[in-house]
């Protein structure tokens, strides 16, 4: 979650996204709805996600209610029929919370949503905004089910086949949002079903009534005629890119669009965080294709479906396998540093999650990347899966920074709320590390290094210089003791005075800190402007599916640009 506080903060804008049954398929999907809900919240923007139901769902509870009640007008059939879009609206509220994205689901009673008309086929008039904008205060995301809405008795109301699309869009009409986006399994709208017409021509641009009747079978025609009628201007894209058909008062023709080609992605690392991406990755043959995968050790029995053709332990013939990208997961800075270099030097990006060989290299990796046009990407090496980079560069982007300072270490935010729950530090140690939370080597952790690194990162990311002075407390035994008595933060600051920086990675009482409230592997930030504003941001700092969540969006960011430029470039071309 990224904030910003004081006197002249507004609410940051608001996305609504909107994920059919083509998405939402089956509960496997939900990572994949999850890492769309993420990359918009890193860019500092907050989410309503209205849910449809799983496939099949919805005509499945419709067939039940009609053999079990009068067929003709039962009036208690939609609230029965609205438990498909409410389970799949908690199961993804559920699996946010397992990237770091505070979540949580709110029913159309809950949230006020009023509708009139026929009860099945019903058109919202009413939103209690104000309970909505203060669950959107307190989270990164909001899921609302689609298709449901309360009539002026209070009894559940359905608004008609595809309607979640028409909640979408009531949404962002009652909220003001800055976009609504209905995600859908294609990438816009086309003049025919690309699925069953070759050589179908997609629309960069139509307008409602237009969209209605080419795309009466992808959108429901009431949401556009809604859209319409109050001039909402609706996005219509795929997940894990920025292209879209927009829907508005003005067409343009249909133009032909290949199938943009997968970006080929060369793993360096299988551990916690490198076998969490390449699960995602096989998840997305679309969109990614694995061409080789550097471990240390050949003989490892690995987890997960990876042809072990793709393993290898020579540098060499990683570097050779033709990748557009190299993903740094490697638990050894020096070899990850080496394999960065290299890839950078052919041109070919580079996103990394390697703190110390980001930190121990930077100057050399920057220049090369530079150089050679290619793109350095590392939001994972900070924070894991809570976007602190990200708020440091928006924050940086509005005023002079003058001061940070946050929670960057997980294992040790974690170890000491255990010690303050009265477990010994070793059981601490255990439960941090079969968490996935700690470093190979843990002591990076213990001794203040990790931190450390990544407080060298936000500065060059804040102040552009990586040097300063910077005084570290490693978490002792003597510490331990104290944090069993007293709850403990080890909290990392970082002061711009006159012209010099001055740092510190501490232990304070965590009673009045700005962090109290952080648990367990949460990381955060708060950053002041020269102007006094206050900027922060939250999340789950260290582990497999956090982390990789941060990789993927990097990976997917990466994709997208290609396609924008391709798009450009086509453009141009004609
Ligand atoms: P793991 O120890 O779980 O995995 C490290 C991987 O790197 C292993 O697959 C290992 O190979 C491979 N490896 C190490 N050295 C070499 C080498 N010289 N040549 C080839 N392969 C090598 O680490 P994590 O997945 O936890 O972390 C990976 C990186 O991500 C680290 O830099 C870490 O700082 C960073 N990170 C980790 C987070 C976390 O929560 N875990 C969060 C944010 C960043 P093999 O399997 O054969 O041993
Ligand atoms: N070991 C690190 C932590 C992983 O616990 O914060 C995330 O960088």
């Amino acid at each position: 979650m990224i904030e910003l506080h004081g006197a002249a903060a507004a609410r940051p804008p608001l996305v609504v996204l909107k994920f059919g049954s083509s998405v939402l398929r089956d509960r496997a999907c939900l990572p994949e709805v999850v890492s769309e809900i993420y990359r918009i919240v890193r860019t500092g923007r907050r989410v309503i996600a209205v849910t449809s139901a799983f496939a099949g769902v919805t005509d499945a509870l419709m067939r039940e209610s009609l053999a079990t009640g009068c067929a003709h007008d039962n009036v208690n059939a939609p609230a029965y029929i609205a438990t498909g879009e409410e389970v799949s609206a908690a199961l993804v509220a559920m699996a946010c919370d397992r990237s770091g994205l505070c979540s949580i689901a709110l029913k159309a009673p809950e949230l006020g949503i009023r509708a009139d008309g026929d009860p099945q086929d019903a058109t919202p008039t009413a939103l209690e905004a104000a309970i909505l904008n203060a669950a959107l205060d307190a989270h990164d995301v909001v899921v609302v089910p689609g298709f449901v809405a309360t009539d002026a008795s209070g009894r559940t109301v359905l608004l008609g086949r595809g309607g979640s699309d028409l909640t979408a869009v009531f949404l962002a009409h009652a909220l003001g949002a800055e976009r609504v986006r209905l995600v859908k399994d294609v990438d816009g709208v086309y003049d025919r079903d690309p699925a069953e017409a070759k050589g179908a021509l997609r629309f960069e641009q139509i307008d409602w009534r237009g969209a209605g009747e080419v795309a009466g079978r992808l959108l429901q025609t009431r949401a556009l005629d809604f859209a319409a009628a109050r001039g909402v201007v609706v996005e219509v894209g795929e997940i894990g890119s920025d292209e879209a058909t927009i829907i508005a008062d003005k067409a343009k023709p249909p133009a032909f669009r290949a199938r943009p080609p997968k970006l080929r992605v060369a793993l360096a690392g299988y551990g916690v965080v490198g076998a969490g991406v390449a699960q995602r990755l096989l998840a997305r043959p679309d969109a990614f294709e694995l061409a080789s995968v550097l471990v240390r050790d050949g003989e490892k029995s690995r987890e997960g479906a990876l042809p072990r053709a793709l393993f290898t332990t020579d540098r060499d013939a990683f570097l050779d396998a033709d990748a557009d990208v190299v993903v740094d997961v490697l638990s050894d800075a020096r070899a990850g540093a080496g394999l960065s270099a290299e890839a950078l030097r052919r041109g070919v990006d580079v996103v990394s999650a390697n703190k110390q060989a980001l930190i121990g290299s930077h100057d050399v990796l920057t220049q090369l990347a530079a150089t050679h046009g290619a793109r350095l990407l590392h939001s994972a090496a900070v924070g894991g899966g809570a976007p602190l980079l990200e708020a440091v560069a928006a924050a940086r982007g509005g005023a002079p920074i003058a001061m940070i300072e946050g929670v960057l270490n997980g294992t040790v935010n974690f170890i000491l709320e255990r010690l303050a729950m009265g477990q010994t530090f070793e059981e601490a140690l255990r439960a941090a590390q079969a968490a996935g939370l700690a470093e190979a080597d843990p002591s990076a952790d213990l001794s203040g290094a990790d931190a450390l690194a990544k407080l060298r990162l936000i500065s060059i990311a804040a102040f552009g210089v990586a040097s300063c002075d910077v005084c570290v407390e490693p978490l002792t035994q003597h510490i331990a003791a104290h944090a069993g008595r007293e709850r403990l933060k080890q909290v990392a600051r970082i002061v711009r005075e006159a012209d010099a920086l001055r740092g510190g990675i501490v232990f304070e009482r965590a009673e009045g800190s700005a962090f109290a409230d952080l648990h367990g592997d949460r990381n955060g930030v708060r950053i002041v402007t020269a102007d006094g504003r206050v900027h922060t941001a939250r999340g789950r700092g260290a582990g497999r599916w956090p982390t990789t969540e941060s990789v993927f969006a990097d990976l997917v960011d990466l994709r997208s640009a290609r396609l924008s430029a391709a798009e450009e470039g086509m453009k141009v071309a004609v």
